[in-house]
């Protein structure tokens, strides 16, 4: 039983599953090297789709589900779909958004039973002409104002082992005309902050992880002394459309004004979080809770729900974002005649594999002169030679297996450097990544050193919750420990990725160090690289001292 899962929008791509086992899947940003391709492009994920079947080894005709999802309009993919893959576009399946995000977390939880907790900016629509419409039979798009849509915002499900349901929305209005009735979503308050203090003009972009960094410098009485900016009413939040009012306050020209207004949206986004998290375990009976949608890669709101008594289990998906929604729509096709898949903790690493002789081959195809390589045949003596370059100081690009699911990279395609020294840092920050100073890295330690290391007692995978560092280790470890004593680790086992299990190891046995600051192999506004080709490109123009792919070793001669 193949499904392949698709989503056609912003950050879209493919996920293919066969009897339950994720197989592949790719954002189509990583093959396009647009960062988050895909958005009002009206365009299926071609390359995404064939990258798929391909890396299977199977063909279009094998799948037995195609399902799709996008939040935009028109949303009519048939004749697209049949040019593509040669199948009869009435085998495409369309499912709503948060319904996907749904999906994509439940399923790769590994949990019997949970409530599901999607929220973002914004999901499927209700609106003329939506196919969505059909899965909501209570909403009448002919009664709504012209020009003015309803959108999901906040869904909570009822996830069981043979069923699932709703159990809460929230819908907000949105419209082409300039409308401003009701309130906004979360996703969209924290995209306002976000438009207002940390726009890049450069490519015209504004990232909620800078506003998230930016809020660490906020001054916290200032924070907790600023007036309520969301209203919490007696069974609803009310999320006023705008920015939150900072008149008489100079904060385009004076750094802690506008980190301190960054904190005012940060405490906004953790009270709605925490108000959301509440309801579900209201509405839901459950003790497991999954959660999914753009909110949920606000690592320091994790933290706050991972130290809550709401629920006794917890899990954060690495593709909270709407990379993860082909996730979704690939699980949702798993249904058989009305029964549910069975899923496992997923590991994040959904790309495919590069061969040695691909690795080789896109090195000479390179063309980049006074560059090497060295296959290492024997393992440990790569480690040896990879874990010393770290002990140097030396930047290392480490490529192997399937690239991460997701913003995050998580040891497969990750830039890495010794944490315990500052100048590497400010090295990365300036030479390779061109990001603003005042945002942290993050480290990757051995799960059985975890609890030596941070405050928070959580098994943290996929790089998503914030916690302090004990005090002991902050001035041993500041490139990764941000200025508020926090950092967002990555817990490694050996059964999660191996490999880098054991470089880390390596590393830990040359120093007493346990980690490493792993940042996501990528210069600035690039997504992360998916081939052997990306990276060595990547190498050689982002300055990267040393690349490692599978068991070779590249370096400038
Ligand atoms: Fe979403």
């Amino acid at each position: 039983m193949i499904s392949l899962g698709i989503s056609v929008g912003h950050d879209m791509g493919a996920v293919l599953i066969k009897d339950g086992e994720v197989l592949v899947g790719i954002s189509e940003e990583r093959i396009t090297r647009v960062k988050s391709y895909g958005g009002y492009q009206h365009q299926m994920p071609e390359k995404s789709m064939r990258y798929c079947v391909e890396s299977a080894g199977i063909s279009f005709d094998d799948v037995d589900r195609f399902i799709y999802s996008t939040t935009e309009l028109p949303d009519e993919y048939g004749e697209q779909f049949e040019s593509i893959t040669g199948v009869n576009r009435g085998r495409l399946e369309f499912m709503p958004h948060h319904l996907a995000h749904a999906f994509s977390t439940f399923y790769s939880s590994g949990f019997e039973d949970a409530a599901v907790l999607v929220v973002d900016a914004s999901g499927s629509e209700i609106a003329p002409d939506s196919k969505a419409n059909a899965w909501f039979p209570q909403k009448d798009p002919n009664e709504l104002q012209e020009n003015v849509r309803l959108a999901e915002a906040v869904t909570i499900y009822n996830f069981k082992k043979d069923s699932y349901e709703e159990s809460y929305k929230k819908w907000i209005k949105l419209s082409t005309d300039g409308y401003k009735g009701g309130g906004v979503s979360v996703g969209i308050m924290y995209g306002t902050g976000a438009l207002q203090l940390v726009y890049d003009p450069s490519n015209n972009s504004w990232q909620s992880g800078k506003l998230m960094g930016l809020a660490s410098y906020a001054d916290r009485e200032f924070v907790d002394s600023f007036p309520d900016f969301i209203e919490i009413l007696e069974n609803d939040v009310f999320i006023p459309n705008g920015q939150v009012p900072s008149d008489g306050i100079n904060y385009l020209s004076d750094f802690q004004s506008r980190a301190n207004i960054a904190g005012i949206y940060q405490r906004e986004q953790e009270r709605l979080l925490m108000y959301f998290t509440k309801k579900a375990s209201e509405v839901v009976d459950s003790q497991n809770i999954c959660v999914a949608g753009g909110s949920f890669l606000n690592c320091n709101s994790n933290e706050l729900i991972e130290k809550s008594d709401l629920f006794e289990n917890k899990y954060y998906l690495p593709s909270s974002d709407d990379s993860g929604i082909p996730l979704g729509c690939a699980w949702f096709g798993q249904i058989v005649e009305g029964n549910l898949p069975t899923g496992k903790y997923l590991k994040p690493y959904l790309g495919r594999e590069y061969s040695n002789q691909e690795a080789i081959n896109d090195f000479f195809e390179s063309d980049i002169p006074d560059i090497q390589f060295q296959e290492f045949v024997n393992w440990e003596n790569l480690l040896d030679y990879v874990s010393q370059c770290l002990v140097e100081n030396k930047v290392v690009g480490w490529f192997q297996g399937g690239s991460e699911t997701g913003p995050r990279a998580l040891g497969n395609r990750s830039i890495l450097a010794n944490p315990s020294s500052p100048w590497v840092e400010r090295y990365i920050n300036s030479e390779i990544k061109n990001r603003e100073w005042y945002r942290p890295f993050a480290p990757s330690v051995l799960e059985e050193h975890r609890k030596e290391i941070f405050d928070l007692d959580c098994f943290s995978p996929y790089m998503l919750i914030t916690t302090k560092v004990k005090e002991e280790w902050r001035g041993k470890i500041p490139g990764v420990t941000h200025i508020d004593h926090t950092s967002r680790y990555q817990s490694v086992t050996k059964e999660m990725n191996e490999r880098y299990h054991s470089l880390i190891s390596a590393f830990y046995e040359k120093t007493g160090i346990p980690l490493l600051l792993n940042t996501s192999f990528n210069g600035k506004g690039e997504p992360i690289v998916e081939s052997p080709a990306d990276a060595i490109k990547s190498f050689y123009v982002n300055n990267i001292h040393v690349l490692v792919i599978n068991n070779i070793v590249i370096t400038r001669r």
